[in-house]
């Protein structure tokens, strides 16, 4: 993805051989860059949202125990600080997956040898995320073009969140069909949802849009199910953060919502993910766990004054809030996954077609 004109991942291993991140709390108002020495900075990095969206956290737990190699001195030291990793965000199960690949290569490897094995395997993490997201885009960009022939005009596509570049290393689940689209000259226009209450679509994804010079526009989060009655909806595209082999999508709160209200009006409801994304043990959507944030995070709204960012009071100051960080989807809503291996249902003999290694 071109910021400025400059190509960036959203992670990286500079030369200095020092991991970096773009710190996506200052979006779309300062574009700052943050060093990530220790475990700790790490574990803040994902807690506190530095770094967010399922790709993203699991590329940066796979750099995350490449700092944890070069801390611990064995391999039990290392297993506690994965440990410790993993408890930062439960939703994501990238999070976990990249720990566990990690662990597994390094125990598989001679103890001395950690260092470099774990540097190999973040890169592997890393660039295997950007390209399941390039395929992504190349498998899904074909839906939006049948949809661009039949209408002969433009396609208007609704996303939830950011599932964009910022939440992956590079691409994007749900944008990747959208830029694919855009660079092949297909007419698109895309609704993002503003995302309360940390607005990832109204600060991230219309950023990112706007980077790439996506024609797009802002709505408040309860505009979609009327677009959608009104014929303005061609389609919904979103991410997700854990969707299981039997086809429940858990993703940013509020998706269900807007599931609801496409199936209501007709309108084709799609999930794009990596494999990484899968949840290959869990049979029952509804036993995902969900994350459950700061009330904090809904009283306040932050945004620019004055040329400073600043964060300002929304409701009473006694009033209690609550945040939930993401809902479930069911598979009777989605109309079909969008992953690195082509599109499928969201049914486990149609995923498990597509990954049948998968299959025990
Ligand atoms: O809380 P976030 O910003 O990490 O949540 C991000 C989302 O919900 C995305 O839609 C999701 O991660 C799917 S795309 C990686």
């Amino acid at each position: 993805m071109n910021v400025n004109g400059k190509h960036y991942r959203t992670i990286w291993l500079n030369e200095k051989d020092t991991v970096q991140i773009i710190d996506q709390r200052w979006l779309p108002h300062e574009f700052v860059i943050e060093d990530l020495n220790t475990v700790e900075d790490v574990a803040v990095a994902i807690k506190d949202m530095h770094v967010r969206g399922a790709g993203l956290i699991g590329a940066t737990a796979g750099w995350g125990m490449y700092v944890a190699a070069k801390q611990a001195k064995s391999v039990e030291e290392l297993e506690k600080m994965g440990d410790y990793l993993k408890q930062q965000r439960p939703t994501a199960i990238n999070l976990e997956w990249a720990i566990d690949r990690q662990l597994n290569e390094i125990k598989k490897s001679n103890i001395e040898d950690r260092v470099n094995v774990a540097r190999n395997v973040a890169k592997q993490i890393e660039d295997e995320d950007a390209e399941y997201c390039r395929m992504i885009g190349v498998h899904g960009y074909k839906i939006i073009e049948d949809i661009s022939k039949r209408k002969n005009s433009t396609v208007n596509i609704l996303t939830h969140c950011n599932a964009g570049w910022l939440a992956f290393v590079d691409y994007g689940s749900a944008t990747a069909p959208i830029y694919e689209a855009y660079n092949r000259g297909i007419d698109v226009h895309v609704w993002v949802d503003e995302t309360r209450p940390r607005n990832q679509g109204a600060r991230l994804t219309a950023w990112e849009l706007n980077m790439h010079g996506v024609k797009h526009t802002v709505i408040a989060d309860n505009v979609g199910g009327h677009l959608m009655q009104n014929g303005l909806v061609d389609m919904v595209i979103v991410g997700t953060d854990r969707t299981t082999y039997t086809g429940y999508v858990a993703n940013k709160i509020g998706t269900y919502l807007k599931a609801l209200a496409a199936k209501a009006n007709n309108v084709p409801f799609y999930v794009a993910l990596p494999s990484s994304t899968f949840d290959w043990e869990l049979e029952n959507g509804y036993d995902i766990p969900i994350e459950q944030r700061s009330g904090e995070e809904v009283k306040y709204i932050q945004g620019l004054l004055n040329g400073k960012i600043e964060k300002v009071l929304l409701t009473p100051e006694q009033s209690n809030a609550v945040n939930y960080a993401f809902d479930v989807t069911p598979p009777e809503l989605v109309t079909g996954l969008i992953t690195e291996r082509g599109i499928c249902e969201a049914k486990k003999e149609s995923i498990l077609k597509l990954y049948p290694e998968k299959l025990v």
